[in-house]
């Protein structure tokens, strides 16, 4: 963790012991074993500078369900920001106003400059297409239920490029033993160049497919993404790539019985609703522990 002053930064600053502690946290807060007054008296503001329903939400119940309470920027348009006010300025101000503050921002690196000059903890909620560590934690602690999280293959399919979620989970992957992972992107949408450099210098193994069938009977867990449309420079070079990827319940024939499905959401066409009734579908689950991953998170950073 960026545990300078309780941040929640990224998951390339966290130790594994760290990650660890809270997805134990979180397992107690799932099975009913918190008071609900951790947080009571305690306020967390929620700035949220692009669109969120899972995120701004299960972070929003996290508070309520331990006795917090929630003060929300709302939409943008309606702050000063419209004015013209900084994101440093407006973080400075908020702090006067809550004891820990969520982020989510379009521009990668906006939640480390924000904890720069906060006077309270800083989690990110997603900056860019930098890390998302919040969804990276419910997506272990996820795998976790199933499967331990040590010598098993993870394809990661889709916008590999621009995508939040894996570049956060590949990082955390790294911190346990013998994965491999798979990357299935369209080409141009791989990992970028730098973030395999650091990946391979961790120690990392990746091995790239064009398709899919090509790794799918080795899987025990195939993460599943959608195109970032809203990062793509060029809307031309989005609709070239559209519905490259779909998983359907004919093409999991070829998958391990046991093998599991997960997506950060929202999808788009990504996965037919009809591996929805299927066990191996987990990403309804996996939004729901949004829930308990992020309460054990909050009490991280606000607990006395
Ligand atoms: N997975 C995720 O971050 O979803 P939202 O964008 O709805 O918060």
């Amino acid at each position: 963790m960026t545990v300078n002053q309780k941040n929640i930064l990224s998951v390339r600053d966290m130790e594994r012991e760290e990650i660890d502690r809270l997805l134990s946290a979180a397992a107690e807060f799932d099975r009913g074993n918190g008071t609900g007054h951790e947080l009571d008296g305690k306020i967390l503001a929620v700035l949220f500078f692009e669109p969120s329903t899972r995120t701004r939400m299960s972070f929003s119940s996290a508070m309520m369900r331990l006795g917090g309470k929630i003060l929300n920027l709302g939409s943008v348009e309606a702050t000063s920001i419209a004015k013209g006010e900084t994101l440093s300025d407006t973080i400075r101000v908020v702090s006067g106003y809550a004891d820990a503050i969520v982020l989510r921002h379009p521009k990668e690196g906006a939640a480390r400059l924000a904890s720069e000059v906060a006077t309270v903890p800083v989690i990110n909620g997603g900056d860019g297409a930098g890390q998302h560590p919040s969804q990276t934690l419910l997506d272990l602690y996820t795998i976790r239920e199933s499967m331990p999280l040590s010598n098993i293959d993870i394809g990661l399919q889709g916008d590999l490029r621009y995508g939040r979620t894996v570049h956060s989970l590949a990082f955390a992957l790294s911190k346990y033993n013998n994965v491999r992972i798979h990357t299935i992107a369209p080409e141009g949408l791989d990992f970028p160049a730098s973030l395999k450099a650091d990946l391979s210098e961790l120690g990392v193994e990746l091995i790239c497919h064009d398709a899919v069938e090509e790794c799918l009977p080795e899987l025990d867990v195939l993460y599943v993404t959608r195109l970032q449309r809203e990062r793509f420079p060029d809307p031309v070079a989005f609709d070239s790539y559209a519905s490259t990827y779909r998983i359907t319940p004919e093409l999991l024939e070829i998958a391990k019985p046991n093998m599991i499905v997960l997506h950060p959401l929202p999808r788009v066409d990504e996965i037919d609703p009809r591996v929805d009734s299927l066990p191996c579908a987990k990403y309804f689950e996996q939004a729901h522990n949004g829930v308990p991953v992020r309460m054990a998170m909050l009490n991280e950073v606000m607990k006395s």
